[in-house]
């Protein structure tokens, strides 16, 4: 298909047949996952370009742009403030407010991004580093955590080298902190060395989110302004276009619609793309099929049936016409690979960096718990010396603000831990001890053999109302024999588990449940109440009833 200058062959309009050509431009491409064909179309039109393009292949194994040619990443360390701080937005998914000076603070002097990471950790020893700046370090502190060991891991590029054609940089092996680092340096390669180059973003809601910066967004948006003048274009590949930065998209000229389902979508879709640009009516954008997109550039919407590459003019022209109908020739990717796939897994890791992070700050409460203990303790025993000293009685008591007096001395107790005031209250201790005494009972009964976890498993879920059951109908229960060396184990795992008074036994009656009874007793010292003793009492059924059957 020949085709002016500046534009290429995109396929043929739906119902005509006649031949569509876009102006190569800055582009985004949208549509539902694998119902659209947006990373066919995508291929096909860098094939008939003739550009050069760099994409990303940001999940192990994805399957698009197969006849593409894997090139080495190429990394360069930033360390100005900007790039710190989208760094920040990036991995606080929101927009930095306040917090430059300390990013400021943070990027001073440093030659790589393992020198943030020493100034940040230096900041966060500093005992002055407290509240948000605190804060500000530890989400920094976090994603250098990240990245840092994995610059030092992976075999650079110190060049993006570039081949005709589809070029794909696998970045499948990196986590997502990492991924943004390197497409903003591939990014910034294009746009300071190359010329009639296409950088494809895949998941473009990932990387170029509304509303906060992240490392590249910050590069997305110097390479439209800049890019198109060398023919460098930034084609956006994304399966909706809500969550993309609605600046960069302002600057997109080109746009291919491809089937969308839902309402909200579509809407969103339509939203963003530029008044000055003709567009189809939702309804339209639902009924597209595979293959089928609005072409919508300038005054132009077209309804176009996309020629992949695989397919010759022929056949694509028949599919658009509907004398003809093309069954995907290629195999599909696999399900794990579609954009949604992906986006669940986003979900699932975010999700995991939630629970991790919840788990740290409830490592934290718990902390802070025992320091305001410490605090109160302390309190209380101040109060005691105080009322030692202090006459009590009508009249002084009312000269003397005790409370004053404590909270004075307390506002000298440091907050932090390691405090000089060392108190260990009876309260305390006897907690102390019901837990050590509990964790013992819970050892001993991780300790047990299996064949007592089984009895006394068997006990505790046979014999329920507390009666006595037989050692030979234990045996059998157990599928033992009632002889034999077999018989003479089973008695003696149930004296074992008596002596422990796990279970109690009586001559002639046989077994009896014992065990929470046992645990009341031996915590009955510590003053353990009601839960506390089921507390105990669940774990060691845990232990018990974790042994694998044999
Ligand atoms: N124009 C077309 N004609 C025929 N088959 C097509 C066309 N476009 C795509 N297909 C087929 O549809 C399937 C999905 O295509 P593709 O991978 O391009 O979708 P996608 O929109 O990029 O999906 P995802 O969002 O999951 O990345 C593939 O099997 C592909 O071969
Ligand atoms: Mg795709």
């Amino acid at each position: 298909m020949t085709q002016a200058k500046g534009t290429v062959h995109l396929g043929f309009e739906v119902g005509t047949g006649d031949p569509v050509a876009i102006p190569l431009r800055h582009l985004a491409v949208t549509g539902q996952t694998q119902e659209a064909g947006k990373t066919t179309t995508l291929e096909a039109l860098i094939a008939r370009s003739q550009l050069r393009a760099v994409t990303f292949i940001t999940k192990r194994g994805e399957g698009s742009f197969k006849g593409s040619r894997r090139i080495a990443p190429y990394f360069r360390e930033q360390t100005d403030w900007q790039f710190v701080a989208s760094i920040l937005e990036a991995s606080r998914g929101e927009k930095l407010k306040f917090e430059r000076a300390w990013i400021i603070r943070a990027s001073k002097g440093a030659r790589n991004l393992a020198d943030v990471q020493a100034n940040v950790q230096r900041a966060l020893a500093d005992p002055k580093t407290r509240g948000m700046s605190a804060d500000v370090y530890l989400v920094l502190d976090a994603y250098l955590e990240v990245v840092v060991p994995q610059i030092a891991s992976v075999k650079w590029s110190p060049t993006l080298d570039l081949a005709p054609g589809v070029n794909a940089v696998d970045l499948g092996e990196l986590a997502i902190e990492m991924q943004h680092l390197v497409i903003r340096s591939t990014i910034n390669w294009v746009l300071e060395r190359e010329k009639g180059t296409v950088v494809v973003v895949p998941e473009a809601w990932k990387f170029i989110p509304q509303g906060r910066g992240t490392p590249v967004k910050l590069a997305a948006e110097s390479f439209i302004r800049q890019g198109a003048a060398l023919q460098n274009y930034l084609w956006l590949d994304s399966q909706d276009l809500g969550g993309i930065e609605k600046s960069i998209l302002r600057s997109v000229p080109v746009w291919l619609l491809g089937v969308q389902r839902e309402a909200n979508e579509i809407k969103r879709t339509l939203d963003n793309i530029p008044a000055s640009t003709a567009k189809p009516k939702a309804a339209d954008i639902a009924r597209l099929r595979l293959g089928e997109f609005y072409a919508c550039w300038g005054e132009h919407a077209i309804k176009t049936y996309v020629q992949p590459s695989w397919l010759s003019d022929a056949e694509a022209k028949a599919t658009a016409t509907g004398k003809g109908s093309v069954s995907p020739q290629r195999a599909k990717e696999g399900p794990e690979m579609c954009e949604l796939h992906q986006k669940l897994e986003r979900e699932l890791a975010d999700a995991k960096r939630e629970l991790e992070q919840s788990r740290k700050a409830g490592h934290s409460a718990t902390e802070a718990c025992a320091r305001a203990e410490k605090r109160a303790a302390a309190a209380d025993e101040l109060r005691q010396v105080l009322g030692r000293f202090l006459p009590a009685g009508a009249g002084v008591g009312a000269a003397v603000d005790e409370d004053a007096i404590v909270a004075r001395v307390l506002d000298r107790v440091p907050t932090g831990g390691g405090g000089p005031i060392q108190v260990t209250p009876p309260e305390k201790l006897r907690k102390d001890f019901q837990r050590e005494e509990s964790a013992r009972i819970v050892a001993a009964a991780k300790e047990l053999r299996p064949l007592q976890k089984k009895v006394l498993k068997l006990v505790e879920g046979v014999a329920t109302n507390g009666e006595y059951i037989s050692q030979r109908m234990i045996s059998e229960r157990l599928g033992r024999a009632t002889g034999g060396q077999s018989w003479m184990d089973l008695g003696k795992a149930t004296k074992e588990l008596a002596a422990l008074g796990f279970v109690a036994v009586a001559e002639r009656q046989g077994v009896r449940r014992n065990l929470k009874a046992q645990i009341a007793t031996d915590l009955e010292a510590y003053k353990a109440t009601p839960d506390e003793v089921e507390a105990v009492y669940q774990s060691v059924l845990f232990e018990v009833a974790t042994e694998a059957a044999a």
